[in-house]
């Protein structure tokens, strides 16, 4: 089996084994019309305890017949139900006696394929609105009758389809809510899915529960049997290799395939001399001592020190320290073959915003490559195992705690696969560069942690950018090295917003650095956001 179609076989949905087909999923789905918010649609209803997932609006109705799920939520999206290019509705979804909630986008499909009037309003409705409650009907029963909530369109209801009761209005949108409870189909303009509509999560919620009578015992901790059932089921007798790098993604997948197939996982750490002060240690200490998982730990600092050598371009080093742990990984994997341990799958940690942004979701996904790790399942002939395919990245970190996990595994901030290397900037990566760069990150990360602030930051580290500056230190003018602090936060690293870390802290940081790295002779603070800027320097 190709890697993509093996990929693409453990897209599917969580479901009962060997259960009764004739009862529906505990899942509701997504139908995505390319809405901004679809994804966090998703995320709320995994949040009221229903496995949900995303299908794409061209794939609906197939993807329902195969999942019957208990409830089908259509998101909003950019277009207006007139344009020529507008994602249609496809009907035969309305008559599968499956509930059906349309929100923004996907009310306005409801409402025009079922004869009400949608128009576009001389003002669109944009930011918070009042909402009126009129007839709380089954949707918003028990909910306040003066409500805040979000709104974004053009497009506006005007009446409701024959049948259909109006629940709610605005200023904007006389028909703001509305639902036939005989047909099962209800219909929201605003967004409930957002943190500025305060009582969405309690509409959602009434949705899963009192209309498509979901069981509400999601957990992202309960789809640990489950894929360990299915990991054995793929992996058969194989042996199986991963890469593990240190990072939530790949030690929670290496952690759920050693539950699958024990000791025919083997774990392979490339120390590439690139990593923070004793990430490498901790990596160790965690798999091989506490979790007994065979570890082969490769110490390649030489190969990466040389093959950086002279490299100044961040693009030739993110290329060259691609293709030498390649090749790293590569000879391992044929010394594990030449022992007789040949590895015919390989773990990695896909997320499910991964298979979103690519394009897959439901069956047919095009996999991104982990930039880490990219090339190997075709130079090896193997076939991938990703075991994390329909987790978002705190659903990962609620499973590494259940597995227990170390602490300081789970809650670790992104780190950059080509690591310290890219933080060395305009200049290369020399062994002296790269140890003064790790320890002004070292006294950076123990002092945010000592103030509590790890976790509330997406990222915090220390740039080392290639030029000096003079200072003066007893008498002497010294000529020292810059080390620029970045720490931002984030939801996912499309954007990001500079932190505002206390004075005083930076304070401590950098007299911390000036007086215990000679090298060091000036401390600054980078205060650029995303965008305009990125959040490394390169
Ligand atoms: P930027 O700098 O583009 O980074 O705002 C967004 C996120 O990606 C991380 N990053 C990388 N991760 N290999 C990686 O594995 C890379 O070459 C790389 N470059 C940036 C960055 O740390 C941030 O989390």
């Amino acid at each position: 089996m190709s890697s993509a179609a093996a990929s693409a076989s453990s897209t599917a949905p969580v479901r009962a084994r060997g259960g009764d087909e004739a009862l529906a999923s505990e899942e509701v789905v997504v139908v995505d019309y390319g809405g901004q918010y679809s994804q966090l649609i998703a995320r709320r209803v995994r949040e009221c305890g229903v496995f949900s997932e995303l299908i794409p609006h061209g794939a609906a109705l197939a993807e329902v017949r195969r999942r019957r799920p208990r409830g089908i939520i259509l998101s909003g999206g950019p277009a207006s139900v007139y344009a020529d290019q507008a994602p249609p509705l496809e009907r035969e979804l309305l008559e599968l006696g499956v509930p059906v909630l349309g929100i923004c986008y996907g009310m306005q499909l409801l409402v025009h394929s079922l004869g009400g009037r949608v128009e576009q309003a001389a003002v669109g409705e944009f930011g918070r609105s009042a909402l009126a409650v009129r007839a709380p009907g089954r949707l918003l029963a028990g909910l306040p009758s003066e409500q805040t909530c979000w709104m974004s369109h053009r497009d506006t209801v005007f009446e409701p389809p024959p049948g259909f009761l109006t629940l709610a209005s605005s200023d904007a949108s006389p028909v703001a809510a509305l639902e036939s409870q005989e047909r099962g189909i209800y219909g929201i303009q605003f967004h409930p899915e957002v943190a500025h509509t305060p009582f969405g999560q309690a509409i959602l919620e009434r949705f899963l529960g009192e209309i498509c009578g979901c069981a509400r015992s999601w957990s992202p901790a309960s789809i640990i049997d489950e894929q360990v059932a299915r990991i054995a089921e793929q992996v058969g007798e194989g042996r199986v290799i991963c890469g593990l790098s240190g990072g939530v993604d790949s030690s929670v997948a290496a952690l759920l395939v050693h539950r699958a197939v024990g000791d025919r996982l083997t774990c392979v750490f490339v120390d590439h001399g690139l990593m923070r002060r004793d990430e490498g240690e901790q990596v160790k200490r965690a798999f091989r001592d506490a979790f007994s998982v065979p570890l082969v730990a490769v110490d390649a600092q030489e190969r990466f020190l040389s093959r950086l050598q002279g490299v100044i371009d961040p693009e030739a080093k993110r290329k060259a320290i691609g293709e030498e742990f390649i090749r790293v990984f590569e000879e391992q994997a044929a010394r594990l073959a030449a022992g007789g341990q040949r590895a015919r799958y390989l773990v990695q940690g896909t997320l499910y915003s991964d298979v979103i942004e690519s394009g897959g979701g439901s069956g047919s996904a095009r996999i991104k490559s982990h930039h880490n790790v990219g090339g190997l399942p075709e130079r090896l002939d193997l076939e991938l195992v990703e075991p994390l395919r329909m987790l978002f990245k705190d659903e990962v970190r609620a499973v590494g705690e259940q597995l227990g996990l170390p602490e300081r595994l789970v809650w670790r901030q992104p780190f950059p696969g080509p690591g310290l290397a890219i933080r060395i900037v305009g200049g290369e990566a020399t062994r002296e560069r790269l140890e003064i760069l790790r320890e002004a990150d070292h006294i950076l990360q123990e002092e945010i942690r000592a103030a509590g602030l790890y976790h509330e930051l997406w990222q915090s580290f220390c740039v080392l950018p290639d030029i000096r500056a003079v200072g003066v230190q007893g008498d002497e003018r010294t000529y020292g090295y810059v080390i620029a602090i970045r720490a931002v936060t984030s939801d996912d690293a499309m954007t990001a917003d500079w932190a505002r870390l206390p004075y005083d802290l930076l304070e401590r940081v950098a007299s911390r650095m000036l007086s215990e790295i000679r090298a060091v002779g000036r401390v600054v603070l980078d205060i650029t956001s995303k965008p305009p800027g990125t959040i490394e320097w390169e």
